[in-house]
């Protein structure tokens, strides 16, 4: 038990050094700090992100989540955390295209920040139901297809992991008070309060909104500017507290937004992208749904690269040379005229081919 606080003390010294990252623009840096005492220290007006009931924040159940975050004994081969595809450095991702699993298997997908997962309504880039830390847990940990830390059938050596370690035995015990706390459902439930603590509110950008006119460049200011204009419109779906309209917290009454379509791919000419990243029409198999994504953050968006569901933009640049040809489904953009780029790559272009690194 000394030698857990003594540990746990060490960490949150480090981990509460708030880490402020300018981006290209200047416009948007993050932080993250861990919130130990779970009374939520946000700027003034920030409401507090929803926690549900089956899983209360405590000082104890954080430090044991950041413990099993980056614990790579948590792998098939002991080689894979959740914190080596979502390192802090890149604001909580892994500078890859597409994320890599313990085994070599290639993610279809890239992986995400996690910086205010908290307010998410929705996790992951396209999952409509998934809609809760908790629910999300399990996937990396005991997905097959594909396999990332791959402890399929190695629920065992986790329950044995956390009972018999010297640091997790007395951790889980005084993080869930219960008889035998050494579940599975216990590893998970840490874990995501852990994971709700990643709060970054601290941007530039922010202290602009809260009165510091220096805070931003003029060129930023000019860029702000456009971005909530109607003209450009990006504020419509990277609204509000995290620049997402799939932004959720406590008290909110408005309902979280829908999944967007932003013309990435068109491989059929009817809009179609290509498999198995169909967006949210891969798990509701309805067509309507077809390359519709959550909209993802902008936070820490700077050192996030390469962007898109599938990495394959790999620049800011890029990502507004890609919305300055039109963007949109192809029966929502406007008319293609000649300065505009000709259309969408498909699938077999260099976007996908380079999408593995
Ligand atoms: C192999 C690399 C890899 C590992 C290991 C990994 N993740 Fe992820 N993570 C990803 C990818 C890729 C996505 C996007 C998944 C998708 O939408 O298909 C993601 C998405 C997420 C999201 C959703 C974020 C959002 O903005 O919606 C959360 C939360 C998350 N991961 C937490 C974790 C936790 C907790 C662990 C450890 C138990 C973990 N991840 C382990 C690659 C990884
Ligand atoms: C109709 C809703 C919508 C509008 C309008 C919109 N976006 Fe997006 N944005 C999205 C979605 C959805 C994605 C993810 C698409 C994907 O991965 O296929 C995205 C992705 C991005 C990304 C990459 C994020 C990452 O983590 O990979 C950036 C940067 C971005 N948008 C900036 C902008 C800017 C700047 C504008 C205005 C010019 C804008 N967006 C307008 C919905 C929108």
């Amino acid at each position: 038990m000394p030698d857990f606080r003594a540990a746990a003390r060490r960490t949150s010294v480090v981990m509460s050094l708030v880490l402020a990252v300018l981006t290209a623009g200047g416009v948007l840096a993050w932080s993250a700090s861990l919130r130990v005492d779970y009374t939520w220290h946000l700027p003034a007006g920030i409401p507090a992100p929803n926690v549900p009931h089956d899983n209360p924040m405590s000082e104890a159940k954080v430090e044991l989540g950041r413990r099993l975050f980056y614990d790579r004994r948590l792998s098939v081969n002991g080689t894979l955390s959740c914190g080596d595809c979502h390192n802090q450095a890149l604001a909580f991702t892994d500078g890859k295209a597409r994320a890599v699993g313990a085994t070599g298997d290639v993610h279809p997908r890239s992986s995400m920040t996690l910086a205010n997962v908290a307010y998410l309504s929705r996790l992951g880039w396209a999952n409509p139901l998934l809609d809760k830390l908790e629910t999300q847990v399990p996937i990396p940990m005991f997905g097959e297809e594909p396999v990332e830390m791959g402890l399929a059938g190695r629920q065992d050596e986790v329950l044995s992991l956390i009972a018999t370690d010297p640091v997790y035995r007395p951790a889980f015990r005084e993080a869930f008070n219960g008889a035998f706390p050494y579940a599975l459902e216990n590893v998970v439930k840490a874990i995501a309060a852990f994971e709700r603590t990643l709060i970054s509110l601290d941007s530039p950008y922010d202290r602009y909104l809260r009165g510091d006119q220096a805070a931003l460049s003029p060129a930023a200011k000019r860029g702000m500017a456009l971005f909530y204009s109607e003209r450009l419109e990006c504020f419509h779906c990277h609204g509000g507290l995290d620049f997402s309209d799939a932004t959720a917290h406590r008290g909110q009454s408005v309902a979280p937004g829908k999944f967007h379509n932003t013309g990435l791919y068109n491989v059929d000419g009817e809009g179609g992208y290509p498999r198995p990243n169909t967006g949210a029409a891969d798990v509701t198999r309805d067509t309507a749904d077809m390359g519709r994504f959550r909209v993802p953050t902008l936070r820490n968006i700077a050192v996030t690269a390469p962007y898109m569901h599938d990495g394959s933009v790999a620049t800011l640049e890029d990502v507004i040379d890609h919305y300055a040809a039109g963007a949109g489904p192809p029966w929502a953009r406007p008319v293609p005229t000649r300065s505009r780029a000709p259309s969408f790559p498909d699938s077999s272009s260099k976007k996908l081919r380079g999408a593995i690194s």
